[in-house]
């Protein structure tokens, strides 16, 4: 009864532990935007393979990644130059080169609806509309799209991005700002244009942001948070450990107890039966273990 309740005592300390560390890993989970473009570069690539007519696809995906849209369309540049491209939310104008110089390029249309806060942060702002962007591949193969990227270089208007909505009712809207992600984490904040409009002459993913509470109280606010759980993980470390010796420690005088009733009944027996070592027990009888018994 004593060891089965103290296996329980075993089972909470894990389930803690184990929940514990679940916490600990469970906030870490990485979104990482450049493994999704590239995935959408494969996801093209086997949509360009069954249609070749130069309009817009819209791309199969797994159902895990359900609330996207990605779409491709194939151009030659002489195309892009002559009639520029549009998708739902972003307007390439003519007159754009492609440079280095391809013969066909294919361009691909993302919208991250809402998994873009999963995919694109910055920290003091919050984003107030989906993440919308594109990448321009080389695509002069014609059977399979090249991983290397092209880079438009507009000569008259800009390439402006539409974004579909702007969740910011309640906020201060001259506070808004455009922001474009770059290479490496980089960004690159700008003025909006017009109502839900940025301008670029780039590819890249875009958004609109609005900065969130002044930067110091976050901070001030984070460390109070940090100081908390590290101060309740540390408390609950410490009870575990306290936990554990004290099991032991349980264990131990248990077992020494339980050797001591055996010896004593042993004696019993022995005293019992019959006087046949009368010696021989005395010697077993261990004076500290006797006294140890005794409750
Ligand atoms: C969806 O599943 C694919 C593989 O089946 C995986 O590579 C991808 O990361 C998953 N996407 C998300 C958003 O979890
Ligand atoms: C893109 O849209 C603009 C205006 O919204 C239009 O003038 C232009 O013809 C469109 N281009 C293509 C290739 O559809
Ligand atoms: C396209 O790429 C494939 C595989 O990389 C290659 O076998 C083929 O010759 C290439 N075609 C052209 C026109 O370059
Ligand atoms: C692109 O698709 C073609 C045809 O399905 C295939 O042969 C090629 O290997 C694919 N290329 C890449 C980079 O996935
Ligand atoms: C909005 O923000 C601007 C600039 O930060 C500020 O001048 C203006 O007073 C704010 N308006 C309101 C209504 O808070
Ligand atoms: C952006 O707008 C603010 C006022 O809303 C102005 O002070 C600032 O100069 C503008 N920046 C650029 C780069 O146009």
């Amino acid at each position: 009864m004593l060891l089965m309740g103290s296996d329980r005592s075993w089972l909470i300390i894990f389930m803690v532990f184990s929940s514990l560390l679940s916490l600990i890993s469970g906030g870490s989970d990485s979104h990482d935007p450049e493994a999704l473009d590239a995935l959408f570069h494969y996801y093209a690539n086997q949509t360009l393979a069954k249609h070749r007519t130069g309009t817009l696809y819209k791309i199969p995906l797994p159902s895990n990644f359900s609330g996207m849209e990605v779409s491709v369309i194939r151009l030659r540049s002489g195309s892009l130059w002559a009639r520029g491209s549009n998708s739902s939310f972003i307007k390439i104008p003519p007159r754009v080169r492609a440079f280095p110089h391809v013969k066909r390029l294919a361009i691909v249309y993302e919208n991250l609806g809402e998994w873009s806060s999963k995919y694109y942060q910055i920290p003091g702002y919050t984003l107030v509309s989906p993440v919308v962007g594109f990448n321009v591949y080389d695509f002069s193969n014609a059977t399979t799209l090249s991983d290397r990227k092209v880079t438009l270089s507009t000569t008259s208007d800009p390439i402006s991005i539409h974004f579909p909505y702007i969740e910011a009712e309640d906020k201060n809207v001259t506070e808004l700002k455009c922001v474009k992600f770059g290479a490496g984490g980089s960004v690159e904040f700008k003025n909006m244009t017009a109502r839900n409009v940025c301008v670029t002459g780039k590819a890249g993913h875009f958004s609109v942001v609005i900065p969130s509470m002044p930067e110091k109280k976050v901070r001030i606010w984070k460390w109070w948070v940090i100081g908390f759980v590290s101060a309740t993980v540390g408390l609950v470390l410490l009870i575990s450990v306290a936990a554990i010796i004290f099991i032991l420690l349980r264990r131990l005088k248990m077992k020494a107890m339980e050797k001591a009733s055996d010896n004593a009944e042993n004696l019993d027996t022995f005293w019992v039966r019959g006087d046949k070592m009368p010696s021989a027990s005395m010697i077993r009888t261990q004076p500290v273990l006797e006294h140890d018994y005794v409750p």
